[in-house]
């Protein structure tokens, strides 16, 4: 067994939320992990902290050009037990948006044990309910406070917990509306669409809110070049039925490589179906729509888990899919998926990560 990282222990333990009414992202658990960078040290003083406000400088480097990145991951209870969702693959990416931003790697192995041990005291907070699961974000942060425009000497890593339900509100499987996003771009080649970073989202929100004045609930972003060509919605992935195959755009730089994502794409194959990763434009949708090859469009995400969409507005054109219902396919890979997760199916690929008890 491995060590025990160092606790600080808080005075009293919060009360739990009404779990018939947690929402996502809204309550927070009574300890996060924290973990501090600096040049001369490197990551050191891993510990678990009582979850609260941080002391931070008005000058962080983090605040004013952007050097920060998350990840988004869960945990889940079956059987007395509570197992996390393929979290390497988690610290995997985080180290590649951090090298992005020309910040320090961390080693995985120990946010790995690190998480553990978090999510180990914290098991009461995980839920159990119908598509609820602890969400975990952990995240990095530069904290030098210097305003010349160059890499932060220090930084700082957290994992926050939060006992979440659906993203959207309600049943996952409500079928969303989408807004093909015809104005503003997400990312271009060589830029930083690839990496989970905190600005990518920041830069997202304009066109999402004009898109929800407008009665939409996520955006589908299109490459940043021909604005041709389908590239992700705002918090998902986007897959469709076309001629029965499973077609998804192919991860070409300014796609996020989505955990859900690859998930979805090797549960697909081990289920019988056509995978086809490839350019995908917005185009061939609408066409595919109207000659009705069309048959099911769903985003896949950590927080969204697999989300049919059930119309899509391009410029004048709206198409409804599926009669605006959760199509056959769509319903297959989210009963699987969810049955993986969920502990009700075996787990073949060893995705679930068991939290010891320590
Ligand atoms: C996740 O699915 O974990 C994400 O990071 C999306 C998020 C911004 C809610």
């Amino acid at each position: 067994m491995s060590e025990k990282i160092k606790l600080i222990q808080r005075e009293s333990l919060k009360e739990k939320p009404d779990p018939s009414n947690l929402g996502f992202g809204e309550y927070f658990t009574d300890y996060m992990l924290s973990f501090d960078y600096d040049i001369d040290q490197g990551w050191h003083d891993l510990k678990i902290v009582p979850y609260g406000p941080i002391e931070l400088s008005p000058a962080a480097q983090a605040l004013h050009y952007g050097q920060a990145v998350f990840e988004g991951l869960k945990a889940y209870k079956h059987d007395g037990e509570v197992d996390l969702f393929r979290p390497s693959e988690n610290f995997k990416r985080i180290n590649n948006s951090l090298a992005r931003l020309d910040m320090p790697k961390v080693d995985e192995d120990t946010l790995l044990e690190g998480l553990k041990q978090l999510v180990d005291i914290e098991r009461d907070w995980v839920p159990e309910g119908e598509g609820q699961s602890l969400y975990i974000r952990p995240y990095v942060f530069a904290t030098e406070g210097i305003l010349g425009v160059r890499p932060s000497y220090s930084y700082k890593l957290l994992i926050i917990l939060s006992p979440s339900g659906s993203y959207y509100g309600g049943d996952s499987l409500n079928p969303t509306k989408i807004y093909v996003e015809d104005e503003y771009v997400r990312a271009v080649r060589g830029g930083v669409g690839h990496a989970k970073v905190a600005g990518n989202y920041a830069a997202s929100l304009l066109a999402q809110t004009n898109a929800s004045a407008q009665g939409y609930d996520q955006v589908l972003w299109l490459d940043g070049v021909e604005q041709k060509y389908v590239e992700e919605v705002g918090s998902m992935n986007i897959f469709f039925v076309e001629n029965g195959k499973v077609v998804t755009p192919e991860l070409n730089g300014s796609i996020l490589p989505g955990i859900t994502r690859k998930t979805v794409i090797e549960l697909a194959q081990n289920l019988g179906y056509e995978v086809e990763e490839r350019r995908v434009s917005i185009d061939e949708l609408i066409e595919a729509h109207h000659n009705g090859t069309l048959t099911e469009v769903f985003g896949t995400g950590t927080a969204a888990v697999i989300s049919p969409v059930g119309q899509l507005k391009y410029g004048d054109t709206e198409i409804v899919i599926n009669n605006n219902e959760t199509g056959e396919v769509t319903q297959n890979l989210y009963d699987n998926y969810v049955g993986i997760q969920s502990g009700k199916l075996d787990d073949p690929n060893g995705w679930r990560v068991v939290v010891p008890r320590y």
